[in-house]
């Protein structure tokens, strides 16, 4: 079976990236990562991609005019790879509404909340902050807007009295590496269609899939 080729973005650590390497080195895993793209030179993730001898490079934004002509080496690097996905795995970066048009239904993006709620950065303390009682992380096919599009799946982690923004992170990180290699997988294989601006999920899901209220 021929694998669908992916294209992982990445900014910092790589952990939900080491999540998509762990699940692709399985025989019967439906994607391969072809590249992975850091905008930043000192991203702990790389280290994943060289070690896996996965294809790896770095795209400053900061060595470029405008959005668009980074986007445009973004896109270059990813034809180039033979990528027919993208991931977004801590990838930092808005992409620009034409790259994202372009790509649509083609990039996913994690998040490390029950979006549409807490988009954007600081998230955890501001799911303290508003005292809500559960949180969680979001698969999405990514939209112009920020942390904005279509949802795959979610995965649902309390909030703990006394719950503090590293632990908490923590709990949902944990989440996150379950449930972006599952999104992946669907994509991969071609169980995703969108309609009305909502996911389908061909053959549908079966409960161990959706990691509600999970221990982790
Ligand atoms: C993850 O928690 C991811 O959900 C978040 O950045 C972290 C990256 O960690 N992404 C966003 O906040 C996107 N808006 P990682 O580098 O270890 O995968």
């Amino acid at each position: 079976m021929a694998r669908v080729k992916v294209a992982v973005l990445i900014s910092g650590r790589g952990s939900n990236l080491k999540a998509l390497i762990d699940a692709a080195a399985a025989a019967d895993y439906p994607a391969e990562i072809a590249l992975v793209i850091s905008n930043r030179a000192d991203a702990g993730g790389l280290d994943y991609a060289r070690d896996a001898g996965i294809r790896h490079v770095v795209i400053n934004h900061r060595g470029f005019a405008d959005r668009d002509s980074f986007d445009s080496a973004l896109e270059a690097a990813i034809v180039d790879a033979g990528a027919d996905l993208i991931c977004l795995a801590g990838f930092m970066r808005l992409l620009g509404s034409a790259f994202s048009l372009r790509w649509q239904d083609r990039i996913l993006n994690i998040h490390p909340s029950l979006l549409p709620a807490f988009r954007g950065l600081d998230t955890h303390e501001r799911v303290l902050a508003a005292g809500v009682r559960f949180t969680g992380c979001t698969v999405h096919f990514v939209r112009p807007e920020m942390d904005d599009g279509p949802i795959i799946i979610q995965g649902v982690v309390p909030v703990l009295p006394d719950e503090d923004p590293e632990r908490l992170a923590a709990r949902v990180l944990a989440v996150e590496h379950r449930i972006f290699p599952l999104a992946l997988a669907w994509a991969a294989s071609g169980r995703l269609s969108v309609r009305d601006g909502r996911v389908i999920v061909a053959g549908g899901t079966a409960p161990e899939e959706m990691p509600i209220n999970p221990a982790a």
